[in-house]
Formats: C-alpha cells, sequence, structure tokens
C-alpha cells in the first residue's frame, strides 16, 4: 500500500521510519511518503492558518492551503482514502485498522492548532479517525500510531512466521486479547512459569493459552460492561458464544 502523512511537522516522522516493520515494509514494496503543507502556501509568509471567524482563541487552518497541498500532491488523478486525524472521529480499532490496509492508497491528514476550516471535513475528507477521546496537540502522534498499526499489519512487515493477525484483537483469536508470554527464567524469586508451556505439548498449550485469551476477554467485559470484541464487530469470540 502507499501511505501519505500531510503535516506541519514531518520531521516528526524520522523516527518512526527508523522502525524495524516499517523498514521492512517499505522493502516489500510499500510507500510513505511525507507532505509539508507549508510547501503548498504562498510565499513569502508561507502562513497555513488564520483567525476563526466570529472570533475565538486559537487558529484554523486553511481550506484553500490543504486543498492545494492535496491539489499539489495528486492534481487531477485518482485520489487516495482521505482520513482526517481529529480527536472526535471514528475511534481507531483493529477492525478500522483491517479496513484502512486493505486500500491501495491513504493520506492522512494531521491538525494543528485550533484544527481544520470545518470545509475540510465536508469536502476534503472521506474519513476522520480519532485515537482516543482526549485531545494532543496535533494529529502527528495519532498519524504515527496509525502508520504503525498499519504498517505491522502489512505482509512482510514482521519480518518473520509471525503476523499482525495472531497479536491480541486480530483474526486468529477471534478478536480476543492476546494470551500471555512468558520466557527464560522458568522461575525467578519463586515466580513460575506455568508447566504447561514447559510440556512441550503443542495441542495442550494451544488450548491452555486459547483459555487465558478467552479469560482476559470475559475480565474486560466484566470490568467496562463491554463485550469483548464489539458484536457488531463481526467475529464473536468462542467465550461470548458459549454463555
Ligand atoms: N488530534 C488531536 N487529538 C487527536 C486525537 N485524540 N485523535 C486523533 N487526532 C487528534
Amino acid at each position: 500500500m502507499r501511505l501519505d502523512i500531510f503535516s506541519l511537522f514531518p520531521e516528526a516522522f524520522d523516527w518512526l521510519q527508523t522502525q524495524r516493520p516499517v523498514q521492512n515494509a517499505l522493502r516489500e514494496g510499500n510507500e510513505l511518503r511525507l507532505f509539508n503543507y507549508r510547501d503548498s502556501a504562498p510565499p513569502p509568509s508561507r502562513k497555513v492558518d488564520d483567525s476563526p471567524y466570529g472570533g475565538g482563541a486559537g487558529m484554523v487552518l486553511r481550506v484553500d492551503i490543504i486543498d492545494k497541498a492535496l491539489q499539489d500532491a495528486y492534481g487531477e488523478g485518482k485520489r487516495p482514502r482521505i482520513v482526517l486525524l481529529t480527536p472526535t472521529g471514528r475511534l481507531l480499532d483493529d477492525e478500522l485498522a483491517d479496513e484502512l490496509v486493505a486500500e491501495p492508497h491513504v493520506a492522512m491528514l494531521c491538525g494543528r492548532y485550533e484544527g481544520f476550516d470545518e470545509r475540510i471535513h465536508e469536502h476534503l475528507a472521506d474519513d476522520e479517525v480519532s485515537i482516543g477521546r482526549y485531545v494532543l496537540a496535533g494529529g502527528e502522534l495519532p498519524a504515527m500510531v496509525v502508520a504503525d498499526v498499519l504498517m505491522r499489519k502489512l505482509p512482510g512487515a514482521l519480518g518473520n512466521a509471525s503476523s499482525a493477525a495472531e497479536d491480541s484483537y486480530g483474526q486468529v483469536l477471534e478478536g480476543m486479547p492476546e494470551y500471555p508470554h512468558y520466557t527464560r527464567p522458568p522461575v525467578h524469586r519463586g515466580w513460575k512459569v506455568p508447566e504447561v508451556l514447559l510440556s512441550g505439548d503443542h495441542e495442550k498449550i494451544r488450548e491452555w493459552r486459547l483459555e487465558r485469551s478467552r479469560e482476559r476477554a470475559r475480565a474486560y467485559a466484566e470490568a467496562t460492561g463491554e463485550a469483548h470484541p464489539k458484536p457488531a464487530g463481526g467475529a464473536q469470540n468462542s467465550a461470548s458464544r458459549t454463555e
């Protein structure tokens, strides 16, 4: 897939690009491109924002500048799926990540200041995505979260036999949280690794792990009052089916 990120701080993504799963995904032929809104703003000021009509605090990202940035990037050609990062958007979860990673081309627009001129929401964006119900200073951290989630789902990104489908909330665990992991030493300060994991009995280990995932899903449901995974989210976990 190709993932484009529009931001006032493209250098914020330098670290992301050093990460192994991202590098692997890029080596597999995927692309990550960064764009600076300011390159599409008129010189000499290169101003991208202005004060809100009607008064009020803060500055608002201008629709003409964002429109021009998209025009400069894509011209009259086919547009990618354009995702605005906003605190009020659709909450990011594994289901949304699967939906986005299935797209051949996605562009994420990072906000700053008080946010985007409403016409950007109305006329330029296909989706609005939030990484949680809190307000960050800008969309760069959310874009990095989304990029990380998407990149590690791409074939070859995890670089070995494992795949993101085996993660918590993934398809292999039918949307349930992942089971606990242990490694050496087998005992530390009297804290033991469960016997079954040392038994070499792969069938027993598989059953034990599945049961731990179900337990975690039940504990989540009890703590929050929410089904886990969400009933609307396609696959139901076996725990909720048997209840
Ligand atoms: N921009 C500011 N806060 C955000 C959030 N929580 N999610 C996505 N974009 C944001």
